[in-house]
């Protein structure tokens, strides 16, 4: 059967033959046993929902298997033969251009290239899937198929509920991930619920189908680098010979090091395990791999001396090298830490004195002398920052939980006042501020031939589009254009693409509905040769309530709510969005962030014309409006510029209160 057929026909008419476990794939970590045995059964129950009768004596006793062996139900026997990537848009079978333009999406989140572990559906982050199993992925992949542009398809958590006639007007596609009744939002209710086959973390953008691989958080990164060394340096001051010192070079850390080269700086990439480090020297993302401690230190006063662009892993802890730097008196501009402190007690943090292998058998032998290990490294590394930063390192917190576990491990890290924390998060001093309150965030695109030539194409006229905008631009946001001007004049050389042809840029309201016009009008020309997809990571403006992250910067107290996302997934859904999603927990961990997106197809069309400014016009504006009532300063500029540009945008001003006012009010 060709693909076309294959997609069209969803669950086999006949059960095709068990297939075997592929050893050598990347899989999952096994997950842990937490259903009674009246829950297996219920699990085991819902998993033959699926399939006819007459399979369910053969297929219970292998999903009793597979969650006894993994934890989970995959249903690895229905995963399809063919290969899964990101294919052109005229090879799926479709009725609704639209629909096809989302199976490419899916099949890119899915492709062994891009998923981190693709046999169990997980995309990225350990456990953002796109689907709990494959009979969810065929299922959703034969709606999509079958499906007409007067119908939608609703999605629970991968689980395509139906399709249910709509309108034109409407998005193809709804998607919710993790949605929880509040109280059912501890780790364990993930563990518990999703082994029911009920619920899935879909993290930012696996369960969106909106990843475009490591790409997206190089971009972050270096703005987030650029930005930090312009708190530290003088005007117009060089990076080169500058050191930005940081922990990890795993799944997303590992974009720090091709991040501080893209900013001009010296960076030091300390890895505990050599496999990690070795992998990113070899894929060309780090520039030097050393093993010694002596050895760096030479190195790094060579690069120093000779005012180097240059990366460096090194193979140990981090810890050791905070506190040798200092004994060395090598200055460090700035200092982060991205080990994945949101799992500290297993496998994400490596405590000093320990090799990576003795970790690696006291977590599993003796987790509660690990756990202590690992507060008695927190507090150490925390004592080794304190002493640099008191020389003037600016020292930040990569939204990797750092501080809070530091804390929590009773480290000195508190501020005077014991409620905030000593150094501010990325979010707080430089995301926020710099970008997010203006509007500027993770806007990306996918070209839906599969050619580089259109991707090229759609790099010049954004770069173009750009050009004109800074050229009339505030001087508030002169810096932000010209970051993104270099960003994507650099990008195609910068070698980013994995999977699907895709770019991701840095832009705000104007700036993306501008580019998203252009793209229409060359879609319609021909010039680009078939539809683009547009959308965005959720780590964005007015996506996500992320009280330790994306609304870190928020200080009226209402960064612990989570009404702007809700809005702005509402929003963005009437205003023309193509697919919308709504997720619990992305990036932070489950019960910790509701995070939301959106997908457009542009298929140069009036009616996309129509859409794209409405809907992205409101995806950005939602969240400045609430900054700006936050008391956002930079938010409050931005929503006041774009009310005198657009009469019919009419937001809520707060009115500012002097510190007096509030002065021996409770004596
Ligand atoms: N700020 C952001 O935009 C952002 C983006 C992505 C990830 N994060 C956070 O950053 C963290 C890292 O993400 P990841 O995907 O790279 O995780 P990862 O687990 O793949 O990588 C972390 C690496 O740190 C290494 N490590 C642990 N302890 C160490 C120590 N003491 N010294 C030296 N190396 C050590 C590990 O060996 C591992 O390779 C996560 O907590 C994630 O949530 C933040």
């Amino acid at each position: 059967m060709t693909f076309k057929e294959l997609i069209l026909k969803g669950i086999p008419t006949s059960l095709s033959p068990r297939k075997e476990y592929k050893v050598d794939a990347d899989h999952a970590p096994r997950r842990k046993e937490i259903l009674s045995l009246e829950e297996k059964k219920l699990a085991i129950r819902n998993a033959l929902r699926y399939f006819p009768k007459d399979w369910h004596s053969e297929l219970s006793r292998e999903f009793a298997e597979e969650l006894k062996e993994y934890g989970r139900i995959y249903m690895f026997r229905f995963k399809p033969d063919y290969k899964i990537y990101a294919r052109p848009i005229s090879e799926y079978p479709a009725k609704s251009l639209h629909a096809a333009a989302i199976m490419l999406m899916i099949q890119n989140n899915l492709d062994p290239a891009v998923a981190q572990h693709p046999e169990e559906l997980i995309t990225y982050g350990g456990n953002g899937a796109v689907f709990q199993n494959w009979a969810q992925y065929v299922l959703t992949m034969q709606y999509l198929a079958t499906m007409t542009n007067e119908q939608t398809l609703h999605i629970y958590s991968g689980h395509p509920m139906g399709l249910f006639p709509s309108s034109k007007e409407a998005p193809r596609v709804v998607v919710t991930n993790g949605m929880m009744i509040p109280n059912y939002s501890k780790p364990d209710d993930w563990e518990k619920y999703n082994a029911l086959g009920v619920t899935q973390y879909g993290q930012m953008t696996a369960g969106s189908y909106m990843y475009i691989g490591p790409q997206g958080i190089v971009h972050g990164t270096a703005i987030t680098v650029m930005n930090a060394f312009r708190k530290v340096l003088q005007k117009d001051e060089s990076t080169a010979g500058k050191i930005f010192l940081t922990a990890g070079l795993g799944g997303m850390s590992g974009a720090q090091p091709k991040a501080g080269n893209i900013a001009g700086c010296i960076t030091i990439g300390a890895e505990v395990n050599p496999a990690a480090a070795k992998k990113r020297h070899e894929q060309g993302w780090v520039d030097e791999l050393i093993d010694k401690m002596d050895d760096l230190v030479s190195r790094v006063k060579s690069a120093t001396k000779n005012n180097e662009t240059v990366s460096l892993a090194f193979i140990g802890n981090v810890v050791d090298v905070w506190e040798r730097f200092d004994a060395e008196n090598i200055f460090i501009h700035l200092g982060s830490d991205q080990t994945s402190l949101h799992n500290p007690w297993a496998g994400g943090y490596y405590p000093v004195g320990l090799s990576f292998e003795e970790s690696n058998t006291l977590m599993s032998e003796n987790p509660e002398v690990f756990k202590k290990k690992v507060q008695e490294s927190l507090r150490r590394q925390a004592a080794a920052i304190n002493k640099h930063t008191e020389k003037g390192t600016y020292f930040f917190d990569y939204g990797n939980a750092f501080l809070l576990e530091a804390s929590r491990a009773g480290a000195d890290v508190m501020a005077e006042n014991q409620i905030d924390f000593k150094y501010p998060s990325y979010v707080q001093d430089i995301l926020g501020p710099m970008c997010f309150d203006y509007g500027f965030g993770p806007f990306r695109w996918v070209c839906t031939s599969g050619c580089a030539e259109d991707l090229q194409k759609t790099d010049a006229i954004a770069l173009e589009v750009m050009e004109e905008i800074k050229s009339q631009a505030p001087k508030e946001i002169q810096q932000q254009m010209q970051d993104n001007i270099k960003w994507i004049s650099e990008a195609e050389q910068n070698k980013l693409v994995v999977g699907s042809q895709a770019r991701i840029l840095y832009a705000d309201a104007e700036g993306r509905a501008k580019i998203a016009e252009a793209f229409n009008q060359a879609i319609k020309s021909g010039e680009i040769s078939a539809p683009v997809v547009l959308g965005r990571d959720h780590h964005d403006v007015s996506g996500t309530d992320s009280p330790f992250r994306e609304t870190s910067n928020i200080y009226d107290g209402s960064k612990f709510t989570a009404d702007m996302a809700i809005h702005n997934v509402i929003g963005d859904s009437f205003r023309g969005a193509t697919w919308v999603s709504i997720h619990n927990g992305g990036g932070v961990g489950w019960g910790e962030v509701i995070n939301g997106g959106f997908g457009m197809v542009l298929d140069g069309s009036e009616e996309a014309s129509r859409k794209l400014k409405n809907m992205l016009f409101y995806d950005v504006n939602n969240g400045i409006s609430r900054r700006s009532w936050a008391r956002n300063d930079e938010a409050l500029f931005a929503i006041k510029r774009e009310m005198q540009r657009t009469p019919e945008l009419k937001v809520t001003l707060p009115n500012l209160v002097e510190d007096e006012v509030l002065e021996n009010l409770f004596d």
